[in-house]
């Protein structure tokens, strides 16, 4: 559809020609007040080359262009040109464009041919999965999907915690006081329990400590025994993974974590000292960063064994080779701000020019209300749970307003889990945040379900209308447009019409909470629309017209939401 912010720039720029173009298109502004108009053009920058008081350019710009028909107003207000669309071309030109995509609307190819790589969620293996990393899952979901809305060519890689010295405690651990079937129950609250028994027993018998090196040096050699032992920790804990996964609707291309680079590392270690990088440090390799204001980045310990940032260089090289990557994104914890700074500056020393396509994209804290989490204490609250614990209070809710009983389980997971996407992806990503029940399960307010129940609304009124109106409203040739210029529609239709940009804008800064902004701003906006206004009236041309705002309403608030990872259900 038309860019109308190009079409404007193109007016302004002929009668301002000795200004460039893109000159013109950054001092094009969008009024907060829409009574200001839907653009607006800012004079103050043109009074020295002019030598005219901006008032005054401002009045001439106005008179110039205002019989342009894509405005209906022009008018210079202090310094200010500002500008009215013809709401007439505006509403045809976007309901046909809406309409006719669906949801393929604000969809793009400007990433065509360019392959992203998102790393996200990567918990660590026989560790609890808990509400801390549902940031990285959700957040990273959601940037692939942006993404992927863009065209770019994604690869999803979930870089699991599955290596390092703590198998060998656990393999020492289940060898002294493990029982199979208790594995098999309850993989993960098991290990961990075997892995705080370890411990516990460790400091009254030391040579526990020997015994757990020896079990993870055999794991590093492939011993076969050792290995089989972690194999199964490794599975039997990716099984508990993969169902909140399949809970939150969410895939990787790739699963190759830490573990995948333990024989890759020789090459990396021969390639940081051939470069001169390492330094030897207590008898460990190191590469020194003081020059940057860091602290040295430890490559391996005085054992021989290597490192999580090892294990991190080998796996960027590794994409680098694999996938020829554009931009390899990491959707990590703002705790390991050093570890990815570090991590960038040896890549860069190594030489490779790449290096900055790497992007750490950090997030805050989650806490609980009474103190942070901690694994050691047992204080933490399991995603699964809260997961669980949300599907099964909507679904209190749904049978206790009795609406819409036959797909009562269905409507109760795509909302109780929307709900927590949504609350996750509702705040700038980097703000620290703390967990509430009462927050997440509350329904009003700019929340998932409000979103989901005015999608729902509006997709009764279609269903309400009935196939035969709906065909109609899809031929913008039935629309009178008269019958849908007030403010309220044309506040929404706006709205609708900045989807795409309000994607791109998400894309470049990483941040989904942008689209939710968006989304729930859409959501206002059909609401106040529908309060207003009897869509399904006797008048048949009316009526169309009405729908075909509905139509369009629809098509963008499911796809923000599906942008989030978030269902629309058709009823509620
Ligand atoms: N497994 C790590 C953790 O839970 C996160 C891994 C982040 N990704 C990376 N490439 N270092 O803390």
């Amino acid at each position: 559809m038309a860019d109308y912010k190009e079409k404007i720039t193109e007016v302004i720029s002929g009668v301002l020609p000795d200004m460039e173009k893109n000159e013109i298109a950054e001092m094009i502004e969008i009024p907060g007040d829409s009574k200001m108009g839907d653009y607006a053009f800012p004079c103050f920058k043109l009074a020295k080359v002019m030598r005219k008081a901006p008032p005054l350019i401002a009045k001439e710009i106005a008179e110039k262009i205002s019989e342009e028909p894509v405005f209906a107003k022009v008018e210079p207000v202090n310094a200010y040109v500002n500008m009215f669309i013809s709401r007439d071309g505006f509403i045809r030109d976007l309901l046909s464009e809406v309409i006719r995509k669906g949801d393929g609307y604000g969809r793009s190819d400007i990433g065509e041919g360019k392959k992203v790589i998102v790393e996200y969620s990567s918990p660590n293996i026989a560790k609890p999965f808990h509400i801390g990393h549902i940031r990285s899952t959700v957040i990273g979901n959601a940037i692939y999907k942006i993404y992927d809305f863009l065209g770019y060519d994604m690869v999803r890689i979930n870089h699991l915690g599955d290596y390092g010295t703590q198998f060998g405690k656990m393999i020492c651990a289940y060898r002294h006081w493990g029982k199979r079937e208790d594995v098999e129950n309850a993989p993960i609250k098991t290990l961990l329990g075997y892995y705080t028994k370890f411990h516990q027993e460790a400091e009254k018998d030391p040579s526990l400590d020997q015994e757990a090196r020896d079990a993870f040096t055999k794991l590093e050699q492939g011993a076969e025994e050792e290995t089989k032992l972690w194999q199964w920790f490794r599975d039997e804990s990716l099984k508990e993974f993969t169902r909140v996964y399949k809970m939150l609707g969410i895939e990787f291309d790739s699963y190759a974590g830490e573990s995948f680079y333990s024989d890759k590392m020789p090459r990396f270690v021969k390639e940081l000292e051939d470069k001169g990088l390492l330094k030897e440090s207590e008898g460990a390799q190191i590469v020194d960063l003081e020059e940057y204001g860091m602290s040295p980045a430890l490559i391996t310990k005085s054992d021989g064994s290597t490192l999580y940032i090892t294990r991190d260089i080998a796996a960027a090289v590794y994409r680098k080779e694999t996938y020829d990557f554009y931009k390899n994104l990491y959707i990590v914890a703002s705790q390991q701000n050093l570890h990815f700074q570090q991590w960038i500056k040896i890549l860069e020393l190594m030489g490779y020019e790449w290096a900055h396509d790497c992007v750490h994209i950090p997030f805050g804290l989650v806490s609980l209300e009474d103190g942070t989490m901690s694994t050691r204490e047992g204080r933490v609250v399991f995603l699964e749970d809260v997961l669980n614990r949300a599907v099964e209070k909507t679904r209190e809710i749904i049978l206790e307003k009795n609406v819409n009983t036959e797909n009562v389980d269905e409507t109760a997971k795509d909302v109780g889990i929307g709900a927590v996407i949504f609350q996750e992806l509702s705040n700038n990503r980097i703000k620290d945040y703390v967990f509430s029940w009462d927050k997440v399960l509350n329904f009003d307010g700019e929340t998932g379900p409000y979103v989901q129940y005015t999608h729902a609304r509006a997709a009764s009124v279609i269903r309400k209308a009935g196939k035969e109106a709906v065909e109609k409203a899809k031929d913008i040739d039935n629309i009178k447009t008269g019958y849908i210029s007030n403010d309220a529609v044309y506040e929404l239709l706006k709205l609708v019409y900045s989807m795409p940009d309000v994607v791109q804008d998400a894309a470049e800064k990483y941040e989904p909470s942008v689209v939710t902004r968006h989304i729930i701003d859409m959501a206002q906006a059909f609401n106040r629309f529908y309060h207003n206004e009897h869509v399904l009236v006797d008048d048949e041309d009316e009526k169309t017209a009405k729908l075909a705002v509905v139509m369009a309403a629809k098509i963008g608030i499911k796809t923000g939401l599906g942008l989030l990872g978030i269902k629309a259900p058709e009823r509620m």
